[in-house]
Formats: C-alpha cells, structure tokens, sequence
C-alpha cells in the first residue's frame, strides 16, 4: 500500500506516523535537527529557508510544549505562522472540518500542523488537502505523536551516542498513550537493543504482544540496568471507568522515585514528554535531578520540528507553481 507520508521519490510530503518510514529517513531527520541546533543557540534565531510559507496550527485539544515549539519552529525558519483557536472559530457554528480546512487553504497556506482527539484525524486532513500542502501531526487520539517521538530520539542520541547497545523502559499508561506507540516504532526502527514496556495489565493494550516491546508488570525488574527510563503522564481524560484503584496506589506501584531509579544503570537518563504529574508518575526530586533530561526535550523539540517542516516542505511548490 502507498505510503501517503511519501512521494515517489520517498521524500516526506507529510508526517503523520513513524510506523512504516525507514531508518534512513528517521536518521535524516534527526541529522537535519542537529544542524538547525546551533541556529536556535545564536543571537539572530532565523534562517530563511521557509520565508514567504504560511504555516497554520490547528488544535483541537490543549497543548503547551507542542504548539508553542511548533511556532518558534516555524518562526525560526522564517515562514509566517497563524495559530487557529479551534473554540473560537466558525467549527463552533456548525461549519464541518473539512469545509475549515478548504477555507484555510483558500488564503494560500502551505502547511497544516494539527492535533486532534480523535485517532486518525491527521491522516484523514492529508487525504483532502491539495497537492501543495502539507501535514504534521502533531498528536492523535492514543495513535500517533511522531514529532514527539523523533525529538525523544534526538535527546537519547544526544545522551547515550548510538542506540544499539541500548535498554529503554517506557513506564506507565501505555494503553492511552500516542508518545509510546510513536516511541517504540521509532526505536525499534532505529535498532534500540531493548525496548520494555512497564504497566499494570490495565493500563497495556490488548495486542500488547504486537507493539514490538517486552512486556513487564514488575516495576523493579523492568527498571533493573536500563539505559533509558521514560515515564508517561496518566491519560486521565482519555481513561473510560476506573482503570487504577487511586492515583496514590499507582505512585507506590508505579512512580518513578530515587530509590527505584536506582536500579537503572547510573548514567541513566530519565525523560517524560510533559505535563508531568509531580508525586503521581514522578517524585519531584527525579524530575528536579541529574539525570532528567525534561526541559531538554522539550527544547530540543525546536530543531526536531524545524527539521521536519522544513523536510515536508522541500522543493513544493505553492498552488500556483504546482498547478503549473
Ligand atoms: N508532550 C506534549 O505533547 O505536550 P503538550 O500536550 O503540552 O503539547
């Protein structure tokens, strides 16, 4: 089946999933962002390889790292950047989602980057969007957050160098979580050693065996000698009926604390892709500590998402150009 994230010469045209890309072209990704990274260090923040593109963000739920790096992003590399407040706009008079986006792209927009609750609601934005424009998601339902992921790569290349003699464990609510599908397609893809994913047996997946991780509901044992521990937030506002006796139960089972993260490895690294929950998933003095890379992530999260706007909107065209 086509992939509709490529075109026929494999270049990216949207991002939508990290399943099914190839290596090489995660590499480059993650290659494209290690050059835009000395841009956003310097005193003049610009290149000019977008100028004259129109950029929209289109968020359907709340966001505050995303949509925010996704505009510096996009700011950096020059282009112009509307932020659409979904509440506020003609959706709320009945105007369907299709019939916004024709609008937006009536004012000659060149890409969109959304986030929406319902799973698959990027990829059905690219299959309607013209020829020229192009498609980020930026979070889907429990599916797909692929920038997210790649900039999660990047801060663990960064750290610990190549990821094959890795060990990582992903802790917490999987069965809700868009970042750990989009996390364990991109490490697998990038040949982590191991990948573990640790959780009660509510908060897993039913097909859990076919996510392509090993699967612990021990946390000590799941933690023992990893390289990476990244913790996620529980999805609360996607959980139907009582998943977890109490927030409280789920810390003494589950949290991330000094002592726990004292069986990983001592140059462990340990990431969560925010909002954290502080004494839920997290002890504040872990994601206060040494070895939390947080705030890295979300600023490397910048050059991640220049790199892939830039990648999608390579050598396209305008309407004009492409119809010509
Ligand atoms: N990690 C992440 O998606 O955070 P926001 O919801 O703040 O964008």
């Amino acid at each position: 089946m086509k992939n509709i994230q490529l075109d026929d010469a494999g270049r990216l045209r949207h991002f939508l999933t990290v399943e099914g890309l190839p290596r090489e072209l995660l590499e480059r990704i993650l290659d494209t962002a290690e050059s835009f990274s000395g841009v956003i260090e310097k005193s003049v923040k610009k290149v000019p390889l977008l100028r004259g593109r129109t950029i929209i963000n289109l968020f359907f739920e709340p966001s505050t790292r995303t949509r925010t790096t996704f505009e510096l992003a996009a700011k950096r590399l020059s282009a112009d950047v509307l932020n659409i407040n979904v509440a506020t706009s003609a959706t709320t008079k009945g105007e369907s989602l299709l019939d916004m986006l024709r609008n937006l792209q009536a004012m000659q927009c060149d890409m969109f980057v959304v986030r929406h609750g319902d799973s698959g609601a990027a990829h059905f934005i690219a299959q309607h969007v013209a020829p020229h424009v192009g498609v980020v998601n930026a979070g889907d339902g429990r599916h797909a957050h692929p920038t997210q992921a790649m900039l999660d790569m990047y801060t663990i290349r960064r750290h610990k160098g190549d990821f094959e003699p890795l060990r990582i464990a992903i802790v917490g609510d999987i069965l809700h979580s868009r970042v750990a599908r989009s996390q364990i397609h991109a490490l697998n893809t990038l040949g982590a050693g191991e990948v573990r994913v640790v959780a009660p047996r509510t908060l897993l997946p039913r097909d859990v065996g076919s996510l392509g991780a090993h699967v612990y509901h021990d946390i000590r044992q799941g933690l023992r000698d990893v390289d990476v521990v990244i913790t996620l937030r529980l999805q609360k506002e996607r959980m139907q009926g009582a998943l977890l006796p109490s927030e409280h139960e789920y810390y003494q089972l589950y949290g991330i604390s000094q002592e726990r993260l004292a069986l990983a490895r001592p140059d462990a690294i340990v990431m969560h892709p925010g909002p954290i929950n502080r004494g839920v998933e997290i002890e504040s003095a872990v994601a206060d500590g040494p070895q939390s890379v947080i705030l890295n992530q979300v600023t490397n999260g910048i050059a991640v998402r220049m790199a892939v706007m830039s990648m999608c909107l390579e050598g396209r065209g305008t309407a004009a150009e492409e119809l010509t």
